[in-house]
């Protein structure tokens, strides 16, 4: 997508390795909405670091993060026990999101049957791969959900959709396009009418600082509502659809998704409101049938004691809301059941949160995990 009418993505090759070790371009998301600020990464603890501390973030861009990562690790020590260690110090850096464990086990799958000295140029384009599948991959989901706005759009005479999405599933937590954003810009571009609710996301305020930043720099109106008011929204039929992303979707169809999405499915439910889940397939987990055997993370307490802006005066700092003293927990992701999901909108069409549907679909990866 444009940032400044500027083609971006979230990752890019900097300089390819040759002497030194290659570096690649993230954007640093920590800093958004207040500054666009991009960085260099060049070894593994970097690439590591950018991905626990949520410069980049979300479960595609954490992959494709990852892929790349693995790539910078073995400059100059391409050995099997080199790369084992990578593997692991990645994989360590965030557990809920499974594209993590699909980027780098596709890279291993790769990588591994190579002499040493072949492993390096492999890795880069291999990693380069995966991004571009992700970006294709996403333009697709936005190509399937599109005909879902369509059919609302043409109930509603020309009034806008309403579309309501919890976090950042944005082109931000992709390379490009995003997942539940995807069918929006693509509606958006096809002139298709629309209005985004956009929860802000506490602790971090994804939706409020990166979903808010990215639509509006595309043009497409939107507001951003507190984290309560999508039932509220819903019981006056202000929500036409609910488009969610997901860090990890299991075999059965249950969705592991932002800490809050849980809830929005059940107002959803209870209002008659679609509730539908945008997905690219490496973010489904065949080796497991209930959402609740995923591993949920929990963040640092400070997510939730203090909340970072920028002042009436210009100045970028972070104040503590809570009182000195109080315990805060911090769960960082939920799982909706997939009783409560009105359809997953992959690349390959939209399908039944239902086991035996998603396997149907995806024939071949299902059946590599039986
Ligand atoms: O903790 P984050 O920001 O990495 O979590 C991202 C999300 O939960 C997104 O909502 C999401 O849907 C998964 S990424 C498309």
């Amino acid at each position: 997508m444009k940032v400044n009418g500027k083609p971006t993505r979230t990752i890019w090759v900097d300089e390819m390795p040759g002497a030194g070790p290659g570096r690649v371009g993230i954007i640093d998301q920590t800093r958004l909405p207040h500054e666009f600020v991009t960085v260099s990464l060049t070894d593994l603890d970097e690439a590591a670091h950018a991905i626990k501390a949520m410069l980049v973030r979300g479960a595609p861009l954490i992959g494709a993060t990852a892929a790349y990562g693995l790539a910078l690790a073995i400059h100059g020590d391409a050995s099997d026990a080199r790369l084992a260690a990578a593997y692991e110090t990645l994989h360590a850096t965030r557990p809920t999101a499974v594209n993590l464990r699909w980027a780098l086990d596709e890279m291993m799958k790769t990588l591994a049957p190579l002499p040493e000295a072949a492993r390096e140029a492999a890795a880069w384009s291999r990693a380069g791969a995966i991004a571009d599948e992700d970006v294709e991959i996403c333009r697709q989901i936005g190509l399937n959900g599109l005909s879902l706005i369509r059919e609302i759009a043409a109930r509603k005479n020309g009034a806008p959709v309403n579309i309501l999405t919890h976090c950042n599933a944005g082109w931000l937590a992709t390379v490009d396009w995003g997942t539940a954003t995807s069918p929006i810009y693509h509606a958006f571009e096809d002139g298709i009418p629309l209005h985004v609710w956009v929860d802000e996301t506490r602790p971090r305020n994804q939706g409020a600082a990166l979903t808010a930043w990215e639509l509006n720099n595309h043009g497409v109106p939107h507001a951003v509502v507190v984290d309560n008011t999508g039932g509220h929204l819903m019981q006056h039929g202000m929500v036409d659809l609910v488009i969610v992303g997901t860090d990890r979707t299991t075999a059965n169809g249950d969705v592991c998704n932002k800490i809050g999405t849980y809830l929005k499915a059940l107002a959803a439910h209870d209002n008659g409101v679609p509730f539908y889940v945008a997905l690219p397939s490496p973010t489904i987990d065949f080796t497991l049938t209930s959402g609740f055997d995923i591993p949920i993370e929990e963040r640092g307490g400070e997510e939730i004691t203090d909340v970072w802006g920028r002042t009436p005066s210009g100045e970028i700092t972070t104040v503590r809301v809570t009182p000195d003293g109080s315990p805060v927990v911090n769960y960082a992701f939920d799982v909706t059941p997939a009783r409560l999901v009105t359809g997953l909108i992959t690349e390959k069409g939209i399908v039944a949160a239902d086991r035996e549907a998603i396997a149907r679909l995806f024939a071949e990866r299902a059946a590599a995990a039986a």
